[in-house]
């Protein structure tokens, strides 16, 4: 496995509270990796780790083979790790496209030479346009290009915030919880969509679940559970299923 993101031994406190419990893993180029753990374990404060959003108390990150562990969240986007966040984050007030046209930080257009010269000699702007609408047809959300994004559902929200995150052409995205709140059918075609992604581009995707039931039968390559701040096992759908250990964090031992 050609590893593209390498946690050490990581660990987060708050205070007094360990919210990440000296976690170690990695995910290789190409995966499709599910992280999953019941509410509160330190799932979202592990990818705040990661993404620089958060520094770990102890332990290291690296990503793409370089020592992440003290980057700015810019600096790691330019890596090539995009995210997004639990709570949808779209500008409501414009529509689809818009959004996915909104460029990322430190990219086009900072540098007022390079807009002057870019002006002159490429086309950027219409190869933005067209990939926009290329990755809302990859989303199955053409028809709602139009629409402000106040006027979409949750689910249809969710779709254009991870098109979003595709704009800014990561090579690992991580998705905080993409099909929390999405009615069944519409979470099953976002998941099916994602498979695609990692299956037909070099993207690699690291996911965030809650739903254990749902992310079993959803073609990842293999799921990281978590349970009070550790990782509890890591393995394919399969052998997490047959797991005793995580039955029991799930169902308190009931089963
Ligand atoms: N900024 C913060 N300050 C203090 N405590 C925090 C902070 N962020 C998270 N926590 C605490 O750390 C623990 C882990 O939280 P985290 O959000 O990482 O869990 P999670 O697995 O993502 O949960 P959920 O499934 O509810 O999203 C929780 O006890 C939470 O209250
Ligand atoms: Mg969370």
């Amino acid at each position: 496995m050609d590893t593209i993101l390498k946690v050490s031994n990581m660990t987060k406190d708050f205070g007094g509270l360990r919210a990440v419990d000296n976690v170690s893993f990695e995910v290789g180029k190409g995966e499709f990796v599910g992280l999953i753990g019941p509410n509160g374990c330190g799932k979202t404060t592990t990818f705040n780790c990661i993404s620089g959003l958060l520094d770990a108390t102890e332990g290291d990150v690296e990503i793409f083979g370089e020592d992440a562990t003290l980057l700015r969240p810019d600096e790691i986007q330019k890596l090539g790790l995009t995210r997004t966040f639990q709570h949808t984050r779209l500008w409501r007030e414009m529509t689809a496209i818009e959004n996915l046209l909104i460029p990322p930080r430190n990219q086009y257009g900072t540098n007022p030479l390079h807009a002057f010269i870019s002006h002159f000699f490429d086309n950027g702007e219409e190869e933005r346009v067209r990939k926009a609408y290329e990755t809302l047809e990859e989303l199955e959300i053409t028809h709602m290009a139009h629409n402000l994004t106040s006027e979409l559902s949750g689910g249809q929200s969710k779709l254009v915030d991870i098109g979003r995150a595709l704009m800014g052409e990561p090579e690992l995205l991580l998705l905080d919880e993409p099909v929390a709140g999405v009615a069944g059918p519409l979470a099953e075609k976002i998941f099916n969509n994602l498979r695609e992604i990692v299956s037909e581009t070099n993207i690699s995707i690291f996911v965030i679940e809650h739903n254990m039931d749902f992310i079993l039968r959803r073609g990842v390559d293999r799921i990281i559970v978590m349970d009070q701040g550790k990782v509890l096992m890591q393995g394919t759908p399969d052998e997490v299923k047959d797991s005793k250990e995580v039955i029991e964090a799930y169902l308190g031992g009931a089963a």
